[in-house]
């Protein structure tokens, strides 16, 4: 359905969304209505949306768990082979969602197809490991004894996710969990519900029974309370939450009280670090991707380039040339390096973080700082800025380590520049902000990759490529205020979303004791060789 906006181009009617239980679409608005809008043309409802409450996050988890038995109990090669399906469905879907997702959060289309096709490679892997999921088997210290261990699901698993990655990151967990025989409970950003909606219709039209993906509409506080509910009441087993260190605080000590270790992906503060003999045009590459791309809202984003001092000024003054020609507006437009800010609320915070420059930086990139608007227009800007929601590029150098530019995560289109004259310092900046999600590294010697791999505490590493863009299979996560140390992704994920469960079978017909009837052969302990 279309209607004819102002500008007379045609634009696609709001669907109404709500939450959907054990396969059932809610029809009430317990948490009331909201709607989303398109970022880029603020006066486009993309979706109305019934939402939840704490009450029906439990309900959520409530059907979960009664679907999860047997969801079990449905052999693993058989449970892959609906992610097999559901990755050919996403697939035929790609250009459909990619469309959805550049409309509803306004991310570039060419970045949004990207993140399209990181749930096809998801499903691909995991279409094998529902086939493998291996256990052991264990020599056991005595004989007629054979040992095993066994990969158990966890059984309820809830997934927050955020929207800056509204569909990749969602698959990144509902993937394995269900491949691993756990049901699921998904609340989709506020921000995303229209996004969340298409990506759950096409999981279930890959074959899920119905209660095995819930998915619940609903604000923050009241998937939070839910939770906390819904752990009261032994509901949910396992919690994964992709977002800010600061909610992600609050649902570790959540789950903690309750003997749980929750799966976080949190903020980051990336650097990247530039040495003297680094090839410069690649690293000013790398930074304007991972700096810029989706307007600086992932949370593999760089935070601080740390360049040598014989480089600096070069470096910036390449990278300033590359940010003021860089064409921002338009998601759906031809190469545009980035487009709005992800809702009015990511932008008006993003505008509040402008407040940490201080008189000893300089700021550099653009025609303005802040929105971009026609009193403070961005040059060459493509398409209408006052639409939606569109900040300037900004780099701000002369960046130092007690600065709070530099230990804070902007989550926006900013870069700061700081300056090092050894490789120790550089190592020690590039820590100094307890993040530990990503860094980058930008050198031709082998050495320096190596001691900087070693001496920096970030789950991910890059040498001579962006702090973002990280393949679906490899881990992915951090440390420090970025996490708890859990992954995602690989084989490294199926770790969150199973148990190790041990078996001794003993065919002795004898009770053998462990560590006490155990056969022990002679040895000359006081043997030595003759001098
Ligand atoms: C995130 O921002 O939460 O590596 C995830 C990357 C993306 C994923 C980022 N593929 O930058």
């Amino acid at each position: 359905m279309h209607t004819t906006d102002a500008r007379g181009e045609a634009a696609s009617t709001a669907q109404t969304i709500a939450s959907v239980i054990g396969g059932r679409t809610l029809g009430d608005a317990p948490g009331g209505r909201t709607e989303s809008v398109n970022p880029a043309r603020a006066d486009e409802t993309v979706a109305e949306v019934l939402l939840g409450d704490a009450g029906t996050f439990v309900a959520a988890c409530r059907a979960a768990r009664g679907a999860q038995g047997e969801w079990a109990a449905v052999p693993a090669p058989i449970r892959s082979q609906i992610i097999k399906k559901i990755g050919r469905i996403v697939e035929r879907n790609k250009e459909a969602l990619a469309r959805l997702v550049t409309r509803e959060i306004g991310k570039p289309y060419t970045e949004a197809l990207g993140e399209v096709q990181e749930i096809v490679d998801t499903c691909d892997f995991f279409t094998g490991e529902g086939r493998r999921l291996y256990g052991q088997t264990v020599p056991s210290e005595m004989p007629d004894k054979q040992l095993f261990t066994f990969r158990m699901p966890v059984g309820v698993a809830a997934i927050i996710t955020a929207g800056n990655f509204p569909v990749a990151v969602p698959s990144w967990y509902l993937i394995p969990a269900l491949t691993c025989g756990n049901t699921v409970v998904w609340k989709p950003a506020e921000y995303s519900p229209a996004i969340g909606d298409a990506l759950a219709k096409l999981f279930q039209a890959g074959g899920l029974p119905d209660g095995v993906l819930n998915v619940v509409q609903c604000e923050g506080q009241a998937a939070f309370e839910g939770l906390e509910n819904a752990l009261d009441e032994a509901l949910v087993d396992k919690v994964g939450f992709t977002g800010s260190s600061e909610v992600g605080r609050k649902i570790g000590e959540l789950c903690g009280r309750h003997l749980q270790s929750p799966c976080l992906e949190l903020g980051g503060k990336n650097p990247l670090v530039v040495m003297p003999d680094a090839d410069l045009d690649l690293a000013v590459e790398g930074a304007l991707f991972s700096g810029f791309g989706t307007a600086g809202q992932r949370c593999t984003s760089l935070g601080t380039a740390i360049v040598h001092e014989s480089v600096h000024d070069d470096f910036l003054s390449r990278l300033t040339k590359r940010v003021e020609e860089a064409r921002v507006g338009d998601p759906a437009a031809d190469d545009v390096l980035y487009g709005p800010m992800l809702s009015e609320r990511f932008m008006d915070r993003f505008v509040d973080t402008l407040g940490m420059i201080e008189d000893h930086h300089t700021v550099h990139g653009s025609t303005g700082i802040g929105r971009i608007t026609s009193d403070n227009p961005r040059e060459g800007f493509v398409g209408d800025p006052e639409a939606g929601f569109f900040c300037h590029p900004t780099l701000v150098s002369g960046v130092k380590v007690d600065d709070e530019i530099f230990n804070t995560e902007t989550f926006g289109p900013l870069v700061g520049i700081a300056k090092f004259s050894d490789f120790d310092e550089a190592v020690e900046l590039s820590n100094a902000h307890g993040y530990g999600l990503s860094a980058a590294i930008y050198t031709r010697d082998a050495a320096n990759a190596l001691r900087f791999r070693e001496g920096n505490r970030a789950g991910m590493l890059s040498v001579n490529n962006s702090t973002s863009g990280a393949e679906a299979h490899l881990p992915f996560g951090g440390n420090g205020k970025s996490g708890n140390g859990s992954r995602l992704s690989g084989i490294w994920v199926i770790d969150q979303f199973t148990r190790w469960q041990s078996m001794n079978w003993d065919y002795a017909g004898k009770l053998q004791k462990a560590q006490m009837d155990v056969a022990d052969l002679p040895a000359d302990l006081d043997f030595t060789l003759p001098d």
